[in-house]
């Protein structure tokens, strides 16, 4: 029997010898086979925008492509802790509109859980959702939705002024009620030190060996999304060019009129061929 993974387990992975894992997960088919290698997390990340989507970056997705999206996660989830990402301006707004939103995930999408971005200006809103019953995922570092304001993809943390932000953000977030914490592209170092400041488990990406938990794209792990590949990544498949050839035999060979073959063609014990000969008769006759 599979048991669901609920917020209190992952929280309680902060002191297990046993690293978290979190892979992100756009439809139910994935996610099925995600939940079923017995990854920890699975996150309907935005990220969706740029690896699904074909947008240039995170910022236009909409609530209803992540509602659309999380859904079908959900349908193909039986063990995984499902976390929804909440969309750029889902939750800058106000207050209101960020609980509205992400009560949303939960009820129309049944997430377990939201992810948002950003430090201790969001303190409010984490405190309002789970007020409300929204358990909340933090996000720290590189915030893709304001990687403008952040000078781009860049490494965040590198001096002690922003590490010692960093820091002050994480232990904010953790007051406000995160049960875990994303640190994406931070050094290692800062990811230790931020790793041990706070009681809830920290999740990185690109952010070194010491956080208590890993989180991938899952496109980037299986090499499907190659415009791009971040250095922090490890592929371990290659799938686009395997993809790129399967389709290439594919279409060579309906061009050739090879497939489909004998095998992959119903039968049947019925003489269709008697059809043609009334037919013909028919036309004859009349
Ligand atoms: O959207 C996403 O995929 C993410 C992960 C990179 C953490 O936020």
């Amino acid at each position: 029997m599979v048991r669901k993974r609920t917020v209190k387990d992952i929280l309680a992975m902060k002191h297990d010898d046993a690293g978290i894992s979190m892979l992100t997960a756009y439809d139910a088919s994935m996610a099925r086979l995600l939940d079923e290698s017995g990854v920890d997390i699975l996150l309907v990340g935005d990220s969706l925008g740029m690896v699904v989507l074909g947008y240039d970056s995170t910022v236009p997705v909409t609530m209803d492509e992540m509602l659309h999206h999380a859904r079908a996660v959900g349908r193909g989830t039986k063990q995984a802790l499902v976390v929804g990402d909440m969309p750029f301006g889902s939750y800058q707004v106000g207050v209101r509109e960020a609980v509205v939103n992400g009560v949303r995930f939960l009820k129309e999408a049944g997430c377990d859980a939201v992810k948002l971005e950003g430090g201790q200006e969001m303190g409010e809103v984490v405190r309002a959702l789970t007020r409300a019953g929204v358990p909340v995922m933090g996000h720290l570092g590189l915030t893709p939705q304001t990687a403008g304001q952040l000078g781009g993809f860049k490494v965040q943390g590198r001096d002690l002024a922003s590490a010692r932000r960093l820091i002050a953000d994480a232990r904010a977030l953790e007051e406000a009620g995160v049960f875990a914490l994303v640190l994406e592209c931070v050094p290692g170092e800062l990811a230790r030190i931020v790793t041990g400041a706070v009681a809830v488990p920290t999740i990185g990406i690109g952010a070194g060996a010491d956080c208590d938990g890993q989180v991938l794209v899952t496109n980037d792990l299986l090499g499907l999304f190659d415009k791009f590949t971040p250095a922090f990544v490890k592929q371990y498949l290659n799938l686009a060019p395997q993809i790129r050839e399967a389709v290439a035999a594919f279409r060579n060979e309906v061009a050739a009129g090879v497939f489909p073959a004998a095998e992959h063609t119903f039968g049947s014990k019925v003489d269709f061929a008697s059809i043609l000969q009334d037919d013909q008769e028919e036309g004859s006759n009349g």
